[in-house]
C-alpha cells in the first residue's frame, strides 16, 4: 500500500495537503524551489497564514513524518507517488501559464529515469482541459524514457477555499480523479481508501478531460452564482425598499438554488475565481466556443468597484483630499492572501479619484504594503484607522469588524459615515450616521 508520496509546491494547496497527509499515517516529502520557504516550514513556520496549519504542521514535523527539499531526485526516491501542486498564473492575456507544471513534469520525468517499480504522479494544480495528457504525459514520458504502465497519470483538482482549506481537505463534498489508464485511477483511489478510511467521500472516476474541465466549470459557475446576486443588488439599488440580502434568503430556500454563494458585494477576487473564468474565455476562444455567461460574469464583477466608489461619493460628495478608511485588504477573510483582492483595488480606485486612504487588515498589511507601498497609510488598530477619517468602507468581512457601532464612529472620525461592502452591519443600527451598503436597495427610502 502506498505510504510515502511526495508534494511538489508547498503553496496554499500543496503545503496544506502535505500536512493533512503527514498527520494521517503519510510518509511525506514537501518539494519547493523556493529556499527562503522551505527554511521557514522546517523551522515550523508556515509561510502563508492558514487556520489550523501552524499546529498541524509542528506535530507532523514533530512525529518526522514531513521533510521537505529542493531536489527532485530525492523526493522521487522517497516517495511512490506524487502530487503536483504548483503555481498556474495568468498571462497577461488571460490565457494559463503553464511554465510552472511544464518545469516540474521535466523535473520529475528526469528523476523517474532512475526510479525502480511503478510510481504515480498525480497533477493538482488547475490546468486547462487537455493539459494532463498532451503536456504533463508527453514532457514525462520524454524526459524518463519510460512510458504509461510504467508509471500513472491522474488529474485530481482541489476544491479548497483559502481561510477553510484544512476543513476541506479532511471534509471535501467529492473526490474527482481523472485518469489515464484504470491502474492510475485505482492507485490514487488506494491513497485516498488510506487516508479517509471508511469516511471515502463520494468519488467521480472518470477521463483526464473531464476532470481538468471540471474543476475549471467548478469555478466559473460558483462565480457566476456571485454575479448574479451582485447584479440583482445593482437592481435593488434602484429600486427603493427592496433588500438583496432579504431577497438571496428567499431565492437560497430553494434547494434547487441553495442559500450557499448568494452573498452580494466587493465581488469575487482571490486565486482562483478570476484566473480560472479569464481561463476558461480564453480556452474556449481556442476552441471557437464563445462563452457568454462567463463573460458576463466577469463584467459584474468589474462593475461592482465602480458601483462602490459611486456610492462612496453619494455618501460624502467628491472623494478629492478626502480621507477614506479601508477595513480588509484580504480577498477574504481568514487568509493573509490578496491575490486579486476587490478591496486592493477599491483602494487603487479611491486613489485615483484622490483620496486619501489609510487601510487595515488583521493578517494582510504585510503582503498589501508589497503592492500599496507609501501610497496608503497603515493602521495598527480598527480604531487607529478610522481615526479622523471622512468615510469607512467595510472592504473585508473580518469577524472582528463586526464590533463596529455608531458611537464608535461617531467618536472617532471626522465625518462619520459607513459604507458596508460585505454587508455585515444592520442598517437600523446605523440611523443617526451617514450609512449605505452594497446592494442595500435604496436603504434611506420607503418603497
Ligand atoms: C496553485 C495554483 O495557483 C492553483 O491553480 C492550483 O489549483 C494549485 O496550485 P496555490 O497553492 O495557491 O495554488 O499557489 P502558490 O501559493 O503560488 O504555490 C505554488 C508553490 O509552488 C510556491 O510555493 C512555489 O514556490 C512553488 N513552485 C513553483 C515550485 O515548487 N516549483 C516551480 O517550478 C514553481
Ligand atoms: C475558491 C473555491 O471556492 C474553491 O472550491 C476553489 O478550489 C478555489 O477557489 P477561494 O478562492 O479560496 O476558493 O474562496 P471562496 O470562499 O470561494 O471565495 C472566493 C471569492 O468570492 C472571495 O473574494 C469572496 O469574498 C467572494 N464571495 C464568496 C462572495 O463575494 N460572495 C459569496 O457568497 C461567496
Amino acid at each position: 500500500m502506498t505510504e510515502k508520496v511526495a508534494v511538489i509546491g508547498l503553496g496554499y494547496v500543496g503545503l496544506t495537503l502535505a500536512c493533512a497527509l503527514a498527520s494521517r499515517c503519510f510518509q511525506v516529502t514537501g518539494l519547493d524551489v523556493d529556499e527562503e520557504k522551505l527554511e521557514k516550514i522546517r523551522r515550523g513556520t508556515p509561510p502563508i497564514y492558514e487556520e489550523g496549519l501552524e499546529p498541524l504542521l509542528n506535530h507532523v514535523l514533530k512525529l518526522g513524518a514531513l521533510k521537505v527539499t529542493s531536489d527532485y531526485q530525492e523526493a522521487v526516491r522517497e516517495s511512490e507517488a506524487c502530487f503536483i501542486c504548483v503555481g498556474t498564473p495568468s498571462n497577461p492575456d488571460g490565457s494559463v501559464d503553464l511554465r510552472y507544471v511544464e518545469e516540474t513534469a521535466r523535473m520529475l520525468g528526469k528523476a523517474l529515469k532512475d526510479k525502480p517499480g511503478y510510481y504515480l504522479v498525480v497533477v493538482r494544480s488547475t490546468v486547462p482541459p487537455g493539459t494532463t495528457r498532451n503536456l504533463v504525459r508527453r514532457i514525462l514520458e520524454e524526459e524518463s524514457g519510460r512510458s504509461i504502465g510504467d508509471f500513472g497519470l491522474c488529474f485530481n483538482p482541489e476544491f479548497l477555499r483559502e481561510g477553510k482549506a484544512l476543513e476541506d481537505t479532511f471534509n471535501p463534498d467529492r473526490i474527482v480523479i481523472g485518469c489515464v489508464d484504470r491502474e492510475s485511477g485505482e492507485k490514487l483511489l488506494v491513497i485516498y481508501r488510506k487516508f479517509y478510511g471508511d469516511k471515502l467521500p463520494p468519488t467521480l472516476i472518470t477521463t483526464l478531460v473531464n476532470a481538468e474541465l471540471i474543476k475549471y466549470v467548478s469555478n466559473a459557475f460558483l462565480a457566476t452564482k456571485i454575479s448574479f446576486i451582485n447584479m440583482v443588488s445593482q437592481l435593488c439599488q434602484a429600486l427603493p425598499g427592496a433588500d438583496v440580502k432579504v431577497v438571496a434568503e428567499g431565492m437560497g430556500m430553494d434547494k434547487r438554488i441553495g442559500r450557499e454563494f448568494l452573498a452580494a458585494g466587493l465581488g469575487w477576487g482571490g486565486s482562483c475565481f478570476p484566473k480560472d473564468a479569464l481561463g476558461l474565455l480564453r480556452f474556449g476562444e481556442e476552441l471557437g466556443v464563445q462563452l457568454p455567461i462567463v463573460e458576463a460574469a466577469i463584467k459584474v464583477n468589474e462593475s461592482q468597484i465602480e458601483h462602490t466608489v459611486k456610492l462612496a461619493e453619494e455618501l460624502i460628495g467628491d472623494l478629492g483630499g478626502k480621507l477614506v478608511a479601508v477595513l480588509g485588504l484580504a480577498f477574504k477573510p481568514g487568509t493573509d492572501d490578496i491575490r486579486e483582492s476587490r478591496s486592493i483595488r477599491l483602494v487603487e480606485k479611491l486613489l485615483e479619484r484622490g483620496a486619501r486612504v489609510r487601510v487595515h487588515d488583521p493578517k494582510a498589511i504585510e503582503n498589501a504594503r508589497k503592492v500599496l507601498g507609501e501610497r496608503v497609510s497603515y493602521a495598527g488598530s480598527i480604531e487607529e484607522c478610522m481615526r479622523g477619517a471622512e468615510l469607512c468602507i467595510l472592504a473585508t468581512e473580518w469577524p472582528q469588524y463586526r464590533r463596529i457601532n455608531a458611537e464608535t464612529l461617531k467618536r472617532l472620525m471626522k465625518t462619520p459615515a459607513l459604507l458596508d461592502g460585505r454587508r455585515l452591519y444592520k442598517p437600523e443600527e446605523f440611523r443617526e450616521i451617514k450609512f449605505k451598503a452594497i446592494g442595500l436597495g435604496d436603504s434611506n427610502q420607503e418603497p
